[in-house]
Protein backbone atom coordinates (compact mmCIF):
# COMPACT_ATOMS: atom_id res chain seq x y z
CA UNK A 1 0.00 0.00 0.00
CA UNK A 2 0.94 3.04 -0.97
CA UNK A 3 -0.91 4.98 2.04
CA UNK A 4 1.57 5.80 5.36
CA UNK A 5 0.50 6.67 8.70
CA UNK A 6 1.93 10.02 8.84
CA UNK A 7 1.50 11.08 13.23
CA UNK A 8 0.94 14.66 13.28
CA UNK A 9 1.20 16.90 16.67
CA UNK A 10 2.54 19.66 18.50
CA UNK A 11 5.90 19.35 20.47
CA UNK A 12 5.73 16.94 22.97
CA UNK A 13 2.93 14.96 22.08
CA UNK A 14 5.01 11.84 21.69
CA UNK A 15 4.72 11.60 17.91
CA UNK A 16 8.64 10.18 17.48
CA UNK A 17 8.01 7.03 20.11
CA UNK A 18 4.79 6.73 18.92
CA UNK A 19 5.85 6.21 15.09
CA UNK A 20 8.94 4.30 16.39
CA UNK A 21 6.97 1.59 18.08
CA UNK A 22 4.28 1.33 15.62
CA UNK A 23 6.84 0.38 13.03
CA UNK A 24 8.49 -2.21 15.44
CA UNK A 25 4.90 -3.75 16.00
CA UNK A 26 4.19 -3.95 12.38
CA UNK A 27 7.65 -4.81 11.54
CA UNK A 28 7.75 -1.85 8.57
CA UNK A 29 9.88 1.44 8.51
CA UNK A 30 9.54 4.18 10.58
CA UNK A 31 11.02 7.86 9.65
CA UNK A 32 11.25 11.29 11.76
CA UNK A 33 11.42 13.92 9.50
CA UNK A 34 13.08 16.30 12.64
CA UNK A 35 15.85 13.60 12.93
CA UNK A 36 16.13 13.59 9.04
CA UNK A 37 16.97 17.14 9.04
CA UNK A 38 19.02 16.92 11.96
CA UNK A 39 21.17 14.47 9.89
CA UNK A 40 21.12 16.81 6.50
CA UNK A 41 22.81 20.00 8.39
CA UNK A 42 24.86 17.86 10.63
CA UNK A 43 23.79 20.14 13.90
CA UNK A 44 20.59 20.70 15.64
CA UNK A 45 17.63 21.95 14.91
CA UNK A 46 18.51 24.45 17.66
CA UNK A 47 21.79 25.48 16.04
CA UNK A 48 20.07 25.72 12.63
CA UNK A 49 17.79 27.58 14.15
CA UNK A 50 20.17 30.42 15.21
CA UNK A 51 22.45 30.59 12.09
CA UNK A 52 20.00 30.50 9.43
CA UNK A 53 16.54 31.47 11.03
CA UNK A 54 13.07 30.36 11.19
CA UNK A 55 12.44 30.44 7.15
CA UNK A 56 15.76 28.55 6.19
CA UNK A 57 14.22 25.76 8.47
CA UNK A 58 10.82 25.66 6.88
CA UNK A 59 11.90 25.35 3.57
CA UNK A 60 14.46 22.82 4.12
CA UNK A 61 11.90 20.87 6.68
CA UNK A 62 9.16 20.79 3.52
CA UNK A 63 11.22 19.67 0.84
CA UNK A 64 12.00 16.47 3.48
CA UNK A 65 8.10 15.81 4.48
CA UNK A 66 7.30 15.93 0.85
CA UNK A 67 9.81 13.48 0.28
CA UNK A 68 9.16 11.61 2.62
CA UNK A 69 5.46 11.25 1.80
CA UNK A 70 6.49 10.33 -1.54
CA UNK A 71 5.60 6.66 -2.63
CA UNK A 72 8.29 4.10 -0.99
CA UNK A 73 10.44 4.33 1.86
CA UNK A 74 9.26 4.30 5.38
CA UNK A 75 5.56 3.17 6.23
CA UNK A 76 5.22 5.75 9.35
CA UNK A 77 6.31 9.18 9.12
CA UNK A 78 6.52 11.34 12.23
CA UNK A 79 6.39 15.14 11.42
CA UNK A 80 7.56 17.68 13.34
CA UNK A 81 5.44 20.42 15.13
CA UNK A 82 5.33 23.10 12.29
CA UNK A 83 5.47 21.19 9.06
CA UNK A 84 1.96 21.64 8.65
CA UNK A 85 2.71 25.26 8.04
CA UNK A 86 3.49 24.75 4.48
CA UNK A 87 0.41 23.97 2.07
CA UNK A 88 2.22 21.50 0.09
CA UNK A 89 3.00 19.48 2.98
CA UNK A 90 -0.94 19.79 3.77
CA UNK A 91 -1.75 19.05 -0.08
CA UNK A 92 0.64 15.81 0.10
CA UNK A 93 -1.20 14.58 3.40
CA UNK A 94 -4.51 14.42 1.57
CA UNK A 95 -3.21 10.69 0.22
CA UNK A 96 -2.50 9.68 3.52
CA UNK A 97 -3.66 8.28 6.87
CA UNK A 98 -2.96 11.24 9.43
CA UNK A 99 -3.10 10.72 12.87
CA UNK A 100 -3.33 13.98 15.38
CA UNK A 101 -1.29 12.90 18.73
CA UNK A 102 -3.87 15.45 20.83
CA UNK A 103 -1.75 16.63 23.97
CA UNK A 104 -3.00 20.04 26.02
CA UNK A 105 -0.48 22.51 26.30
CA UNK A 106 0.27 22.14 29.75
CA UNK A 107 1.48 18.44 29.42
CA UNK A 108 3.17 19.21 26.27
CA UNK A 109 5.09 22.18 28.22
CA UNK A 110 5.81 19.87 31.12
CA UNK A 111 7.74 17.24 28.46
CA UNK A 112 9.22 19.61 26.20
CA UNK A 113 10.48 22.82 28.71
CA UNK A 114 14.25 20.94 29.46
CA UNK A 115 14.32 20.11 25.96
CA UNK A 116 16.56 22.27 23.48
CA UNK A 117 13.28 23.32 21.18
CA UNK A 118 13.90 26.70 19.51
CA UNK A 119 10.37 27.43 20.03
CA UNK A 120 9.62 25.79 23.80
CA UNK A 121 11.84 28.54 25.77
CA UNK A 122 8.55 30.93 26.58
CA UNK A 123 5.64 29.57 28.18
CA UNK A 124 2.80 31.98 26.75
CA UNK A 125 4.57 32.37 23.38
CA UNK A 126 4.30 28.46 23.55
CA UNK A 127 0.53 27.80 24.45
CA UNK A 128 0.05 30.25 21.85
CA UNK A 129 1.46 28.57 19.20
CA UNK A 130 -0.24 25.35 20.44
CA UNK A 131 -3.66 27.26 20.19
CA UNK A 132 -2.91 28.40 16.10
CA UNK A 133 -1.44 25.02 15.29
CA UNK A 134 -4.53 23.13 16.78
CA UNK A 135 -7.25 23.71 14.52
CA UNK A 136 -4.58 23.00 11.47
CA UNK A 137 -3.79 19.53 13.28
CA UNK A 138 -7.45 19.16 13.44
CA UNK A 139 -8.24 19.80 9.80
CA UNK A 140 -5.75 17.22 8.69
CA UNK A 141 -6.41 14.30 10.48
CA UNK A 142 -8.51 11.07 10.02
CA UNK A 143 -7.71 9.90 13.36
CA UNK A 144 -7.28 12.03 16.62
CA UNK A 145 -5.83 10.50 19.93
CA UNK A 146 -6.08 11.79 22.52
CA UNK A 147 -2.26 11.74 23.90
CA UNK A 148 -1.59 12.71 27.41
CA UNK A 149 -1.65 9.03 28.24
CA UNK A 150 0.72 7.03 25.73
CA UNK A 151 -1.44 4.96 23.89
CA UNK A 152 0.08 1.19 23.28
CA UNK A 153 0.44 0.73 19.20
CA UNK A 154 -1.60 -1.98 19.03
CA UNK A 155 -4.91 0.20 20.31
CA UNK A 156 -4.21 2.85 17.89
CA UNK A 157 -2.84 1.10 15.06
CA UNK A 158 -6.08 -0.82 15.00
CA UNK A 159 -8.56 1.98 14.99
CA UNK A 160 -6.68 3.38 12.51
CA UNK A 161 -7.25 0.50 10.27
CA UNK A 162 -10.58 0.36 11.05
CA UNK A 163 -11.38 3.21 9.19
CA UNK A 164 -10.67 1.80 5.95
CA UNK A 165 -13.87 0.12 5.53
CA UNK A 166 -15.84 3.70 6.87
CA UNK A 167 -17.27 6.42 4.33
CA UNK A 168 -14.49 8.57 3.64
CA UNK A 169 -13.80 11.83 5.57
CA UNK A 170 -15.22 9.81 8.56
CA UNK A 171 -13.09 11.08 11.84
CA UNK A 172 -12.12 8.54 14.29
CA UNK A 173 -11.32 10.26 18.16
CA UNK A 174 -9.67 7.30 20.50
CA UNK A 175 -11.17 7.75 23.92
CA UNK A 176 -8.71 6.97 26.79
CA UNK A 177 -10.23 6.31 29.58
CA UNK A 178 -8.50 4.26 32.97
CA UNK A 179 -10.31 0.99 31.63
CA UNK A 180 -9.01 0.89 28.41
CA UNK A 181 -9.43 3.07 24.99
CA UNK A 182 -12.48 2.72 22.52
CA UNK A 183 -12.85 4.87 19.21
CA UNK A 184 -15.47 7.40 18.25
CA UNK A 185 -16.39 7.33 14.80
CA UNK A 186 -17.98 10.62 13.65
CA UNK A 187 -19.01 11.29 9.98
CA UNK A 188 -21.80 12.35 8.43
CA UNK A 189 -23.42 8.78 6.34
CA UNK A 190 -22.24 6.07 8.91
CA UNK A 191 -25.57 4.82 9.84
CA UNK A 192 -26.91 5.50 6.45
CA UNK A 193 -23.60 3.21 4.73
CA UNK A 194 -24.16 0.56 7.44
CA UNK A 195 -20.78 1.00 8.87
CA UNK A 196 -19.53 -1.46 11.96
CA UNK A 197 -16.43 -2.10 13.23
CA UNK A 198 -16.76 -4.88 14.47
CA UNK A 199 -17.01 -9.26 14.03
CA UNK A 200 -19.26 -9.75 16.85
CA UNK A 201 -23.35 -10.56 16.59
CA UNK A 202 -25.41 -7.70 17.23
CA UNK A 203 -28.49 -7.25 19.34
CA UNK A 204 -30.44 -4.16 18.51
CA UNK A 205 -31.89 -2.02 21.37
CA UNK A 206 -34.06 0.83 20.35
CA UNK A 207 -37.09 2.72 20.62
CA UNK A 208 -39.89 2.39 18.49
CA UNK A 209 -39.15 5.64 16.54
CA UNK A 210 -35.41 5.35 16.35
CA UNK A 211 -35.72 1.32 15.46
CA UNK A 212 -38.01 2.48 12.41
CA UNK A 213 -35.94 5.14 11.23
CA UNK A 214 -32.39 3.47 11.38
CA UNK A 215 -33.15 0.24 12.90
CA UNK A 216 -32.61 -1.90 9.43
CA UNK A 217 -29.22 0.42 9.06
CA UNK A 218 -27.15 -1.83 11.35
CA UNK A 219 -28.02 -5.15 10.00
CA UNK A 220 -27.34 -8.07 10.10
CA UNK A 221 -28.92 -8.64 13.46
CA UNK A 222 -29.05 -11.32 15.49
CA UNK A 223 -31.46 -10.25 17.87
CA UNK A 224 -34.12 -6.92 18.25
CA UNK A 225 -35.50 -5.26 21.14
CA UNK A 226 -37.43 -2.31 20.99
CA UNK A 227 -39.05 -0.14 23.75
CA UNK A 228 -41.33 2.39 23.36
CA UNK A 229 -40.27 6.11 23.22
CA UNK A 230 -39.89 8.55 26.43
CA UNK A 231 -38.28 9.04 29.81
CA UNK A 232 -40.96 6.87 30.92
CA UNK A 233 -39.07 3.27 29.58
CA UNK A 234 -36.20 4.20 31.65
CA UNK A 235 -36.81 1.99 34.60
CA UNK A 236 -36.09 -1.37 36.17
CA UNK A 237 -39.34 -2.69 34.80
CA UNK A 238 -37.92 -1.94 31.06
CA UNK A 239 -34.32 -3.51 31.84
CA UNK A 240 -36.04 -6.67 32.98
CA UNK A 241 -37.87 -6.52 29.71
CA UNK A 242 -34.19 -5.93 27.81
CA UNK A 243 -32.30 -8.46 30.04
CA UNK A 244 -35.20 -11.01 28.95
CA UNK A 245 -35.19 -11.01 25.45
CA UNK A 246 -31.73 -11.05 25.23
CA UNK A 247 -31.78 -14.27 26.76
CA UNK A 248 -34.57 -15.28 24.71
CA UNK A 249 -32.99 -14.63 21.80
CA UNK A 250 -29.66 -16.15 22.95
CA UNK A 251 -27.51 -13.37 23.85
CA UNK A 252 -24.27 -14.71 24.99
CA UNK A 253 -20.91 -12.55 26.42
CA UNK A 254 -19.65 -12.67 23.35
CA UNK A 255 -22.16 -10.56 21.72
CA UNK A 256 -22.42 -6.93 21.99
CA UNK A 257 -25.98 -4.65 22.31
CA UNK A 258 -25.72 -2.09 20.16
CA UNK A 259 -27.92 0.94 21.49
CA UNK A 260 -29.27 2.79 18.71
CA UNK A 261 -31.36 6.22 19.74
CA UNK A 262 -31.10 8.71 22.14
CA UNK A 263 -29.97 9.51 25.99
CA UNK A 264 -32.94 7.27 27.43
CA UNK A 265 -32.29 4.07 25.05
CA UNK A 266 -28.62 4.11 25.42
CA UNK A 267 -28.13 4.23 29.02
CA UNK A 268 -30.87 1.58 29.71
CA UNK A 269 -29.20 -0.51 26.84
CA UNK A 270 -25.76 0.32 28.37
CA UNK A 271 -26.93 -0.65 31.65
CA UNK A 272 -28.47 -3.80 30.35
CA UNK A 273 -25.34 -4.80 28.47
CA UNK A 274 -23.32 -3.58 31.93
CA UNK A 275 -25.68 -6.31 33.69
CA UNK A 276 -26.20 -8.93 31.30
CA UNK A 277 -24.34 -12.26 32.16
CA UNK A 278 -22.08 -10.00 34.26
CA UNK A 279 -21.16 -7.45 31.48
CA UNK A 280 -21.08 -7.60 27.89
CA UNK A 281 -20.11 -5.46 25.30
CA UNK A 282 -22.35 -2.31 24.16
CA UNK A 283 -21.77 -0.18 20.82
CA UNK A 284 -23.13 3.27 21.62
CA UNK A 285 -25.09 4.65 18.05
CA UNK A 286 -26.72 7.98 19.46
CA UNK A 287 -29.27 9.49 17.04
CA UNK A 288 -30.34 12.80 19.38
CA UNK A 289 -28.33 15.71 19.69
CA UNK A 290 -28.50 15.67 23.54
CA UNK A 291 -26.66 11.44 22.57
CA UNK A 292 -24.24 12.86 19.88
CA UNK A 293 -22.78 15.65 22.34
CA UNK A 294 -22.77 14.49 25.49
CA UNK A 295 -24.49 11.03 26.68
CA UNK A 296 -23.11 8.38 24.63
CA UNK A 297 -19.56 8.87 25.90
CA UNK A 298 -18.02 8.52 29.30
CA UNK A 299 -19.36 5.43 30.04
CA UNK A 300 -22.45 6.33 32.56
CA UNK A 301 -25.51 4.12 32.30
CA UNK A 302 -28.63 3.69 34.55
CA UNK A 303 -32.20 3.75 35.25
CA UNK A 304 -34.67 6.24 36.87
CA UNK A 305 -36.36 5.44 40.28
CA UNK A 306 -39.99 6.58 40.59
CA UNK A 307 -38.56 9.35 42.30
CA UNK A 308 -35.09 9.94 41.85
CA UNK A 309 -33.61 9.96 38.30
CA UNK A 310 -30.57 8.42 37.51
CA UNK A 311 -30.63 6.81 40.84
CA UNK A 312 -29.64 3.28 39.66
CA UNK A 313 -26.38 2.53 37.13
CA UNK A 314 -23.08 1.25 36.26
CA UNK A 315 -20.13 2.70 34.38
CA UNK A 316 -19.85 1.00 31.31
CA UNK A 317 -17.53 2.43 28.91
CA UNK A 318 -18.77 1.49 25.34
CA UNK A 319 -17.22 -0.96 23.09
CA UNK A 320 -17.18 2.09 20.50
CA UNK A 321 -19.60 5.07 19.61
CA UNK A 322 -20.96 5.55 16.08
CA UNK A 323 -22.20 9.28 15.23
CA UNK A 324 -23.74 10.12 12.42
CA UNK A 325 -24.87 13.73 12.25
CA UNK A 326 -27.14 13.42 9.48
CA UNK A 327 -29.57 11.39 12.26
CA UNK A 328 -29.87 14.76 13.36
CA UNK A 329 -32.03 15.46 9.99
CA UNK A 330 -34.93 13.52 11.36
CA UNK A 331 -35.39 14.95 14.53
CA UNK A 332 -37.84 16.67 15.88
CA UNK A 333 -37.75 20.76 16.84
CA UNK A 334 -38.07 20.37 20.19
CA UNK A 335 -35.74 17.69 21.16
CA UNK A 336 -32.55 19.92 19.00
CA UNK A 337 -33.63 22.61 21.56
CA UNK A 338 -33.50 20.14 23.94
CA UNK A 339 -29.78 19.07 22.42
CA UNK A 340 -28.91 22.78 22.22
CA UNK A 341 -28.85 23.64 25.62
CA UNK A 342 -25.93 20.57 25.84
CA UNK A 343 -23.89 22.13 23.32
CA UNK A 344 -23.79 25.07 24.77
CA UNK A 345 -23.07 24.05 28.32
CA UNK A 346 -20.28 22.48 26.47
CA UNK A 347 -19.18 25.46 24.36
CA UNK A 348 -18.79 27.09 27.81
CA UNK A 349 -16.69 24.31 29.08
CA UNK A 350 -14.55 24.53 26.41
CA UNK A 351 -14.10 28.34 25.74
CA UNK A 352 -11.75 28.61 22.39
CA UNK A 353 -12.90 27.67 19.40
CA UNK A 354 -16.35 25.54 20.37
CA UNK A 355 -17.25 28.35 21.64
CA UNK A 356 -16.80 30.78 18.92
CA UNK A 357 -18.21 28.43 16.80
CA UNK A 358 -21.24 28.27 19.11
CA UNK A 359 -21.49 32.01 19.09
CA UNK A 360 -21.53 32.17 15.94
CA UNK A 361 -24.78 30.42 15.71
CA UNK A 362 -23.66 26.34 15.07
CA UNK A 363 -25.90 23.91 16.69
CA UNK A 364 -25.58 20.64 15.17
CA UNK A 365 -23.24 20.46 12.32
CA UNK A 366 -20.54 17.64 12.21
CA UNK A 367 -18.01 20.07 13.22
CA UNK A 368 -20.06 21.42 16.44
CA UNK A 369 -20.81 17.68 16.75
CA UNK A 370 -17.43 16.50 16.93
CA UNK A 371 -15.88 19.52 19.05
CA UNK A 372 -18.63 18.44 21.85
CA UNK A 373 -17.65 15.15 21.72
CA UNK A 374 -13.75 16.07 22.08
CA UNK A 375 -14.75 18.29 25.19
CA UNK A 376 -16.44 15.33 26.73
CA UNK A 377 -14.33 13.37 26.53
CA UNK A 378 -11.41 15.15 27.21
CA UNK A 379 -13.29 15.75 30.93
CA UNK A 380 -13.87 11.90 31.54
CA UNK A 381 -10.40 11.36 30.65
CA UNK A 382 -9.25 13.33 33.46
CA UNK A 383 -11.64 11.70 36.06
CA UNK A 384 -13.99 8.78 34.87
CA UNK A 385 -15.83 8.20 38.45
CA UNK A 386 -16.98 12.10 39.13
CA UNK A 387 -14.45 12.45 42.03
CA UNK A 388 -13.57 15.88 40.93
CA UNK A 389 -12.80 17.67 37.32
CA UNK A 390 -16.24 15.57 35.91
CA UNK A 391 -18.29 17.61 38.08
CA UNK A 392 -17.73 20.50 35.35
CA UNK A 393 -20.22 18.49 33.32
CA UNK A 394 -23.20 19.49 35.62
CA UNK A 395 -22.78 23.17 34.83
CA UNK A 396 -26.38 24.62 34.84
CA UNK A 397 -27.63 21.32 35.92
CA UNK A 398 -28.11 21.98 39.94
CA UNK A 399 -30.35 24.79 39.35
CA UNK A 400 -32.26 22.74 36.66
CA UNK A 401 -32.73 19.38 39.10
CA UNK A 402 -34.79 21.72 41.47
CA UNK A 403 -36.87 23.41 38.33
CA UNK A 404 -37.47 20.28 37.07
CA UNK A 405 -38.16 18.75 40.35
CA UNK A 406 -40.60 21.49 41.76
CA UNK A 407 -42.74 21.39 38.18
CA UNK A 408 -42.90 18.03 38.38
CA UNK A 409 -41.00 17.14 35.73
CA UNK A 410 -43.98 17.82 33.29
CA UNK A 411 -43.88 21.89 32.87
CA UNK A 412 -40.36 21.65 31.99
CA UNK A 413 -38.24 18.73 29.28
CA UNK A 414 -35.01 18.51 30.60
CA UNK A 415 -33.05 20.88 28.21
CA UNK A 416 -35.34 24.03 29.11
CA UNK A 417 -34.97 23.42 32.59
CA UNK A 418 -30.76 23.21 31.78
CA UNK A 419 -31.52 26.43 29.65
CA UNK A 420 -32.90 28.28 32.86
CA UNK A 421 -29.73 26.72 35.02
CA UNK A 422 -27.32 28.30 32.88
CA UNK A 423 -28.62 31.62 33.14
CA UNK A 424 -28.61 31.09 36.78
CA UNK A 425 -24.94 29.77 36.75
CA UNK A 426 -23.89 33.18 34.77
CA UNK A 427 -25.45 35.23 37.21
CA UNK A 428 -24.10 33.51 39.98
CA UNK A 429 -20.79 33.97 38.39
CA UNK A 430 -21.29 37.60 38.19
CA UNK A 431 -21.18 37.23 33.91
CA UNK A 432 -23.71 39.74 32.81
CA UNK A 433 -22.87 40.54 29.37
CA UNK A 434 -22.26 36.35 28.66
CA UNK A 435 -25.61 35.70 30.70
CA UNK A 436 -27.09 38.12 28.36
CA UNK A 437 -25.39 36.54 25.36
CA UNK A 438 -26.31 33.07 26.23
CA UNK A 439 -29.75 34.38 26.89
CA UNK A 440 -30.21 35.43 23.17
CA UNK A 441 -28.40 32.09 21.97
CA UNK A 442 -31.25 30.06 24.00
CA UNK A 443 -33.85 32.36 22.41
CA UNK A 444 -32.69 31.72 19.32
CA UNK A 445 -33.31 28.11 19.62
CA UNK A 446 -36.27 27.64 21.24
CA UNK A 447 -34.91 27.39 24.33
CA UNK A 448 -36.61 29.38 27.67
CA UNK A 449 -35.54 32.42 28.99
CA UNK A 450 -37.51 33.06 31.94
CA UNK A 451 -39.00 30.80 35.12
CA UNK A 452 -42.66 30.45 34.97
CA UNK A 453 -44.80 28.55 37.45
CA UNK A 454 -42.27 27.37 39.61
CA UNK A 455 -42.23 30.00 43.05
CA UNK A 456 -38.54 31.02 43.66
CA UNK A 457 -38.82 29.84 46.81
CA UNK A 458 -39.45 26.27 46.40
CA UNK A 459 -36.51 26.63 43.64
CA UNK A 460 -34.34 27.38 46.56
CA UNK A 461 -35.36 24.96 48.84
CA UNK A 462 -35.15 22.21 45.73
CA UNK A 463 -31.60 23.29 45.06
CA UNK A 464 -30.52 23.45 48.62
CA UNK A 465 -32.33 19.59 49.51
CA UNK A 466 -30.79 18.44 46.63
CA UNK A 467 -27.74 19.63 47.97
CA UNK A 468 -28.07 17.74 51.29
CA UNK A 469 -28.82 14.36 49.68
CA UNK A 470 -25.79 14.14 47.61
CA UNK A 471 -24.17 14.89 51.31
CA UNK A 472 -22.37 18.65 50.44
CA UNK A 473 -22.28 21.42 52.11
CA UNK A 474 -22.75 24.47 51.27
CA UNK A 475 -24.07 24.13 47.51
CA UNK A 476 -21.36 23.07 45.61
CA UNK A 477 -21.70 25.11 42.19
CA UNK A 478 -20.35 24.94 38.93
CA UNK A 479 -19.61 28.69 38.14
CA UNK A 480 -18.18 30.01 34.68
CA UNK A 481 -15.07 32.25 35.30
CA UNK A 482 -15.09 32.57 31.19
CA UNK A 483 -15.99 30.61 28.50
CA UNK A 484 -12.97 27.82 28.55
CA UNK A 485 -12.41 28.28 32.57
CA UNK A 486 -14.81 26.40 34.66
CA UNK A 487 -14.49 25.90 38.36
CA UNK A 488 -16.56 22.72 40.45
CA UNK A 489 -17.40 22.94 43.81
CA UNK A 490 -17.77 26.52 44.29
CA UNK A 491 -20.05 27.31 47.95
CA UNK A 492 -22.89 29.99 47.06
CA UNK A 493 -24.42 31.46 49.88
CA UNK A 494 -28.10 31.07 50.06
CA UNK A 495 -29.03 34.61 49.11
CA UNK A 496 -26.90 34.60 46.16
CA UNK A 497 -28.65 31.52 45.01
CA UNK A 498 -32.24 33.20 45.42
CA UNK A 499 -31.20 36.26 44.02
CA UNK A 500 -29.98 34.20 40.67
CA UNK A 501 -33.21 32.14 40.78
CA UNK A 502 -35.56 35.91 41.67
CA UNK A 503 -33.73 37.16 38.68
CA UNK A 504 -34.97 33.96 35.97
CA UNK A 505 -38.48 35.24 36.83
CA UNK A 506 -38.37 38.61 35.46
N1 LIG B 1 -25.35 8.93 30.52
C1 LIG B 1 -25.10 10.22 30.47
O1 LIG B 1 -23.98 10.65 30.65
C2 LIG B 1 -26.23 11.16 30.17
C3 LIG B 1 -25.97 12.50 29.87
C4 LIG B 1 -27.03 13.33 29.53
C5 LIG B 1 -28.32 12.83 29.48
N2 LIG B 1 -28.55 11.52 29.79
C6 LIG B 1 -29.92 10.96 29.73
O2 LIG B 1 -30.39 11.07 28.42
C7 LIG B 1 -31.81 11.04 28.44
C8 LIG B 1 -32.33 12.04 27.45
O3 LIG B 1 -31.88 11.65 26.17
P1 LIG B 1 -32.46 12.34 24.84
O4 LIG B 1 -32.60 13.78 25.06
O5 LIG B 1 -31.62 11.85 23.75
O6 LIG B 1 -33.96 11.80 24.76
P2 LIG B 1 -34.62 10.44 24.18
O7 LIG B 1 -33.67 9.34 24.17
O8 LIG B 1 -35.86 10.29 24.93
O9 LIG B 1 -34.97 10.84 22.67
C9 LIG B 1 -35.88 11.88 22.44
C10 LIG B 1 -36.92 11.50 21.37
O10 LIG B 1 -36.33 11.61 20.08
C11 LIG B 1 -36.64 10.44 19.31
N3 LIG B 1 -35.52 10.28 18.39
C12 LIG B 1 -34.26 9.91 18.70
N4 LIG B 1 -33.47 10.01 17.63
C13 LIG B 1 -34.24 10.43 16.61
C14 LIG B 1 -33.96 10.74 15.25
N5 LIG B 1 -32.73 10.68 14.75
N6 LIG B 1 -34.99 11.13 14.49
C15 LIG B 1 -36.25 11.25 15.00
N7 LIG B 1 -36.55 11.00 16.27
C16 LIG B 1 -35.55 10.59 17.08
C17 LIG B 1 -36.81 9.35 20.32
O11 LIG B 1 -37.62 8.34 19.82
C18 LIG B 1 -37.47 10.10 21.47
O12 LIG B 1 -38.86 10.14 21.24
C19 LIG B 1 -32.21 11.32 29.87
O13 LIG B 1 -32.72 10.15 30.44
C20 LIG B 1 -30.92 11.70 30.55
O14 LIG B 1 -30.88 11.32 31.90
C21 LIG B 1 -27.54 10.69 30.11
Amino acid sequence: VSRKLVLVGFMGAGKSTAASRAAEFLGEQSADTDEILRRRFGTSIDAFFASEGEAAFRQEEEQVVVEALEPGGAAIVALGGGALGSERVRAALADHRVVYLDVDPEHAWQRVRRGDRPLARDRARFAQLHAEREPVYEASADVIVHAERLLSAEEWLSAARSLDDAPAHTRLLLASSRSGSYPVYVGNGLVETGFYPFEQRRFLVSDGIVARLYGDRLEPLAGRVSIMPGEQSKTIAHAEIVWTELARQGATREDHVVALGGGVVGDLAGFCAATYQRGVGVVQVPTTLVAQVDSAYGGKTGVDLPDAKNYVGAYHQPEAVLVDPATLHTLPQAERSAGYAEVLKTALIAGGRLWERVRGGAVDDELTVLACARTKLRVVAEDERDGGRRQVLNLGHTVAHAIESVTGYARYRHGEAVALGLLAALRLSEQPALREEVGELLAANGLPTRLEDASVDAVVTATERDKKRRGAAPVPFVLVAAPGDVRYGQPVPEPALRAAVEELTR
